[in-house]
């Protein structure tokens, strides 16, 4: 009698929470660490749990970032960069090691609840001309291996998060993977499928806001559309939904339209673009949670939203390469520091998003252009200081960008001192930098004070050390061992 009493309690258990995944999409954050006043991962962390998040996703298995997230509880997807994909292809090797170092030493009692490995990092991106794709099946077959032989694949799965550019079509239900992907994907959707994995798919309406000028603007956003998309009896009243969908066509067409799917990626940046700024990020993220949580999916799968999505990012990476465009540095809900852009329920149980405590800023000065000066010889001092620090927000679009000839200057000055961690050599500029304590920033243009990081600034050449030493010594076995 006990025992048929627990059985069925365990089955009501498994039917709850399996009905659960079905219908409620919870939401989690990207958090990337390409910044040059990089927030104390225990700082950050305590940021999530102040905040009710409950998942979080990496670019990379930084060991500073896992240990901060030893014992919180966090669900956690590790990366695995592209530029490691090649040696996990062709080392079972190797993918045994990554796998011991990066996943099997966190799953212990207090240690790292790790359910996700991200192989490769949008690897099919039109961009990257094809260099990646041939690793991307091998590397997911060794690190599976690697992952039974550690008892680990039933629980952890591995995922290969998709940019939506591997799709296409201008109706959601012609959709398809685009034509060189269609094998590929036909195989590794079957891997995901027959390992229980779901697609992960990144969706950005900003990028299509922004890289055409037809895309009409409130298709983009929650808020109603003049521009609905009608494709046979659906209806379209967002790009979102519309994406969703060309994804679950292209699945449908190859077989498995019935994949779950976590979208890994989507946000709106704050600056460094027209129609990237606060209000049109809040307008888009609150719809969007909005949107997800209400549970109404979309038309091809009404009534079943994504299994999760994670809002893109956290903080902004102010070290990040600019060649998408400048707003690439500017996609945090919060700034480098931990301090909320703007007012934002994610659903988690906070009406808004809370600051991050304990940061440790330098002390409050800045450098700017010295007045009294004559700023003739500035430009090369301008070009340098721009080419190492910041200076995204000066540019059109930009929230620096009408601050005049001598707040620009003072800009990159301060750009570069703040970088140097107020080094004060580093505002000299030849005699044409001055050290203030009066807040230079002006309206919606914001002159920062870096943050004094001592411990993950120490922390990084170590980590990036531990990288080239794994992957230098992989390359070695390589060689050695004939496979
Ligand atoms: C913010 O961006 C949206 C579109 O993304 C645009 O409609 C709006 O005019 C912008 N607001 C400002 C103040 O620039
Ligand atoms: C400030 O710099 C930006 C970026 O180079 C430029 O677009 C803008 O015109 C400059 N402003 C002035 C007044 O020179
Ligand atoms: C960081 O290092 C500086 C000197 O390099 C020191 O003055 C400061 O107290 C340190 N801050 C912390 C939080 O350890």
């Amino acid at each position: 009698m006990a025992k048929t009493h627990v059985d069925a309690t365990i089955l009501l258990l498994i039917l709850i929470s399996s009905s659960g995944i079905m219908v409620e999409s919870a939401i989690g954050v990207n958090w990337g660490t390409i910044s040059f006043h990089k927030l104390s991962p225990f700082v950050v962390v305590d940021l999530l749990k102040e905040n009710k998040i409950q998942k979080v996703k990496l670019f990379d298995a930084d060991p500073v970032v896992l240990r901060a997230l030893m014992g919180s509880g966090i669900e956690v997807m590790v990366g695995i960069p592209n530029e490691m994909l090649g040696v996990l292809s062709s080392s079972p090797v190797a993918a045994d090691l990554w796998v011991r170092h990066n996943v099997f030493r966190y799953l212990v009692k207090g240690g790292v609840d790790i359910r996700y490995v991200a192989v490769g990092n949008e690897p099919f991106l039109s961009s990257y001309s094809g260099q990646f794709e041939s690793y991307v099946l091998p590397a997911l077959l060794n690190l599976l291996q690697s992952l039974a032989k550690a008892n680990l694949a039933g629980f952890v799965k591995l995922v290969v998060p998709c940019n939506a550019d591997a799709y296409e079509s201008s109706l959601p239900s012609q959709g398809a993977f685009r034509p060189e992907l269609t094998q590929i994907m036909t195989q590794l959707v079957s891997f995901l499928n027959s390992n229980g994995s779901p697609f992960v798919v990144n969706i950005y309406p900003f990028l299509s806001l922004n890289g055409n000028s037809d895309f009409p603007q409130d298709y983009a956003f929650f808020e109603g559309t003049t521009h609905a998309v009608t494709d046979g009896q659906n209806v379209y009243y967002n790009a979102f939904d519309g994406n969703f969908d060309t994804l679950l066509a292209a699945l449908s067409r190859i077989g498995y339209g019935q994949m779950p799917i976590i979208v890994g990626e989507v946000g709106w940046p704050t600056d460094g673009a027209l129609g990237a700024n606060l209000t049109a990020a809040r307008a888009f993220n609150q719809g969007l949670i909005n949107h997800v949580i209400s549970n109404k999916g979309t038309p091809l799968r009404p009534g079943i939203p994504p299994m999760d999505i994670f809002i893109f990012g956290l903080l902004d990476e102010r070290a990040k390469s600019t060649l998408p465009g400048n707003f690439e540095r500017h996609w945090g809900i919060f700034s480098f520091d931990g301090q909320a852009k703007f007012p934002l329920n994610l659903g988690l149980g906070n009406r808004v998003l809370k600051n991050a405590k304990d940061v440790q800023y330098l002390p409050s000065r800045w450098c700017v252009a010295d007045p009294t000066r004559d700023f003739s010889g500035v430009a090369n001092h301008i070009k340098l200081a721009c080419s190492v620090a910041d200076c995204t927000t000066l540019y059109y679009g930009g929230s620096c960008n009408g601050i005049g000839a001598r707040g620009n200057i003072s800009y990159a000055f301060n750009s570069y001192y703040q970088l140097q961690k107020q080094y004060l050599q580093s505002c000299d500029f030849d005699g044409l930098g001055m050290v203030t304590f009066l807040d230079p920033s002006v309206g919606d243009c914001r002159f920062l004070v870096g943050i004094s990081d001592n411990s993950s600034s120490s922390f990084k050449p170590h980590g990036n050390f531990l990288v080239f030493w794994v992957i230098w010594m992989l390359r070695l076995l390589n060689i050695m061992s004939p496979l």
